[in-house]
């Protein structure tokens, strides 16, 4: 059946069709404009790739503010596991001092990346830095930080799809899977 999929060695099925994420991607933009629309300053949307290109593309396209893209390369897990260590292998593609920083994610887990990611932009001067995560694992997230925009929370599942990866695998899909094993 075309609800369920094998990437690598694991068994996926269907969790969220493309129409289910771009509602949730309508409703992050929804509140980010009522957030930035009028407030007088240009914020930095900061994708962290991989898994979050095609979430920042999807929602910069839906904001009528004017915003600047800048990219952050990190990575933490491997395989189906986060290793709880945050490396950066490719650093901001630009300064961003003194500006308000819009951390893109596909998805919130323990909140190990996130936490370092503010770290680090807070370092490179940033005045502020808003937390913008397409999904959150509520039952793993451990930090006692609050996430800004949230599109949706799921269960503690492994998933692929829409950005997200099992190996790098599995990026290019439309709809998300959740692991069946
Ligand atoms: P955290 O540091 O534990 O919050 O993990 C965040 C990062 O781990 C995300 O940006 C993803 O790249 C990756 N990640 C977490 N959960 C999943 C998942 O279910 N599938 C694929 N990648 C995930
Ligand atoms: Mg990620």
């Amino acid at each position: 059946m075309n609800d369920t999929i094998t990437v690598c060695d694991k068994t996926f099925r269907k969790y969220l069709s493309n129409e289910e994420i771009e509602k949730v991607i309508d409703g992050v933009a929804e509140q980010l404009i009522a957030d930035f629309k009028d407030c007088g300053e240009v914020p930095v949307f900061l994708c962290v790739l991989n898994g979050a290109i095609m979430f920042t593309a999807a929602l910069m396209k839906r904001v009528n503010f004017p915003a600047e893209l800048v990219s952050i390369k990190v990575s933490s897990y491997q395989g189906t596991t986060s290793t709880g260590t945050v490396l950066i292998p490719l650093g901001l593609t630009s300064d961003v001092t003194g500006r308000t920083v819009i951390l893109m994610e596909d998805i919130v887990d323990t909140g190990n990346t996130l936490m370092a990611l503010r770290e680090h932009l807070l370092n490179k001067g940033a005045k502020d830095v808003r937390i913008c995560t397409m999904l959150l694992k509520p039952d793993v997230y451990k930090m006692d930080y609050k996430i800004d925009y949230i599109g949706k929370k799921i269960p503690n599942k492994f998933i692929v799809g829409y950005g997200l990866d099992y190996n790098e695998l599995g990026r290019n899909l439309p709809d998300i899977y959740a692991v069946t094993d």
